[in-house]
């Protein structure tokens, strides 16, 4: 009864728009949006979880503004979070938006220390619209400890994003569980239903996004959301939406800049929900790193497989065969995270392989063995069991089939890269500078396959919920969430960090701690 009135409400005021009177009472301003149909059915659905996406310009964010608003019309008083990831993008693009339709110094006012901006209300108290970057640690420990109405997250999707010069940038996303524990703030505020809206270009069909609305793009790219789960409803915006509020001909000019059929054209022009990494799986920005730099400390524990790509003849000389190690976390608060331990790449006679593959096996203690099954090292696997029965190791192998599309094999595991699922030993590594390299440097993909191999043997496990109220009321945490052992501890310095940069959200939600004494990740030295 209560969400029906709500958007009753909401489109009534929507429709009448704001009239406001100046402080002295002389000018009279009035607001005035008219919502093309689903913009104002996404701002008027009072469900738990919204979502708008589409092309560029398709007036996403200017609608979760006017949501922004509706709200706080609805409910005073009401505290809003608005975020991006990052501030600059937040103070650049979002934040004018806001400030375009909300004018501080005529319908609201914006103090800048608190980066709150205070909207009056009529009838009841100002609603309170708190901007805040979600690459800040303090920034995160304070939302995270706030009481909030509601949220709006715009551009949570990351990846390629323009500027507003136009020019294209790489944005970090926002994790998964961030996104999880802002929906623990939301409804908080006593009295406030809790909401949250989300708006942004397109991610990619398998981001968390598109899964969280349960949407399937199908063929299309952008088949019409089936909105089949109670909390979420996603909206879709196209190039006719708001093509009317734009420069006349924005998405024919893109177009010439884009090309017709480009990965960049079908994501920002068309808004389909399309795989943007098919030309180019890995990014450096989205390589997450443990120990030192990344200030997560390798767990014990883990469960330690590895991958091969054997080379696929005897003579081709660039052709190498490359073994990946990672091990995985089952326990305590890097539950899933895979580690990445060790790799080498090398020209090996099957015989030299099983070499390394058993001094590999000493040192790392591997648990399975997946080795890409390859017709000119078929007895490898049978090579290394019996090697490792005479040298008194026990090894267990997995033939894995080879899939026939390199790039579809990288895309299916470079979002658990993306998510920071996978960690990684060191961004100046072999492995890194190969999965960096690809497509293009074609020599790169032995290693790369190696830990496809490797990585996607491993099962998916969620993390563990329970890690989530430590974000809660420890802004003192914020630079030190790792967990770390008792001699970690006690061994480390407390060290203020010297830019908010060391707190990029860490994959779990998690910020990078500040950098720790050398030592305390294994970096077995055979590897580097
Ligand atoms: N209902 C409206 N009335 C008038 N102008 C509008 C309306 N909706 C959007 N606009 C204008 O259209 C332009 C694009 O809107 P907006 O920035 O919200 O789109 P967007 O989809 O967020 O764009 P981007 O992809 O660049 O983030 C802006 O200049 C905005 O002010
Ligand atoms: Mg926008």
């Amino acid at each position: 009864m209560r969400e029906r009135a709500l958007a009753l409400v909401l489109g009534a005021l929507l429709l009448m728009g704001a009239q406001v009177e100046s402080a002295e009472g002389q000018t009279r301003l009035i607001m005035e949006f008219q919502a093309p149909p689903v913009v104002s059915a996404f701002i008027e659905d009072p469900t738990f979880v919204t979502g708008f996406f589409g092309p560029l310009g398709c007036a996403k964010t200017t609608a979760g503004v006017m949501k922004s608003w509706g709200y706080g019309q609805v409910y005073p008083g009401a505290r809003i979070l608005v975020s991006r990831v990052t501030w600059p993008a937040l103070r650049d693009t979002t934040q004018k938006a806001y400030f375009e339709w909300l004018r501080p110094g005529v319908l609201s006012h914006y103090e800048a220390t608190t980066k709150t901006l205070w909207v009056p209300h009529p009838k009841g108290a100002p609603v309170e619209i708190l901007f805040r970057a979600l690459d800040d640690a303090a920034d995160i420990s304070n939302v995270l400890s706030l009481d909030l109405a509601a949220a709006h997250l715009d551009e949570p999707q990351g990846g390629v994003s323009t500027k507003e010069d136009g020019s294209l940038e790489h944005q970090p996303g926002l994790k998964k569980d961030l996104f999880d524990a802002i929906l623990g703030r939301l409804g908080r505020q006593r009295g406030y239903p809790g909401m949250v809206w989300l708006t942004g270009n397109p991610p990619s069909p398998t981001h968390w996004i598109a899964t969280e609305f349960d949407y399937e793009p199908g063929e299309s790219g952008c088949d019409p959301p089936r909105n089949r789960k109670e909390d979420f409803r996603l909206y879709l915006g196209t190039q006719e939406t708001n093509r009317h509020n734009l420069p006349p001909g924005y998405y024919e000019r893109l177009s010439r800049l884009y090309g017709r059929d480009t990965p960049m054209a079908r994501r920002f022009i068309y808004g389909l929900w399309i795989d943007f990494a098919s030309e180019k799986p890995f990014k450096l920005a989205d390589i997450e790193v443990y120990g030192d730099e990344g200030g997560i400390v390798l767990p014990g524990g883990l469960i330690v497989e590895a991958g091969v790509d054997p080379a696929i003849s005897k003579k081709d000389t660039a052709a190498t065969t490359a073994i990946v190690v990672a091990g995985q976390c089952r326990r305590g608060s890097e539950k899933g995270r895979i580690f990445e331990l060790f790799h080498e790449e090398g020209h090996w006679s099957p015989y030299e392989t099983v070499d390394h593959m058993l001094k590999t096996q000493r040192q790392w203690k591997v648990r399975i063995w997946r080795i890409e099954d390859v017709a000119y090292q078929r007895a490898l696997g049978d090579t290394l069991e019996h090697e490792a029965r005479l040298a008194g190791l026990h090894v267990n192998v997995d033939l894995v089939q080879p899939d026939a599309d390199k790039i579809r094999r990288a895309n299916a595991w470079s979002p658990m890269v993306e998510d920071a699922t996978i960690l990684f030993r060191d961004r100046q590594s072999a492995l890194v500078k190969a999965m960096l390299a690809i497509p293009q440097n074609v020599r790169a993909w032995n290693l790369v396959d190696a830990a496809g191999i490797c990585f996607r043997g491993f099962p998916r496990i969620q993390p563990e919920m329970s890690r989530l109220p430590e974000f809660e009321h420890q802004p003192t945490r914020a630079a030190s969430y790792a967990t770390r052992s008792a001699s970690a501890v006690a061994e480390e310095p407390v060290v203020a960090p010297a830019s908010p940069s060391q707190f990029r959200p860490g994959p779990f939600g998690r910020t990078a701690g500040p950098r720790r004494a050398a030592g305390y990740a294994v970096r077995p030295r055979s590897s580097r």
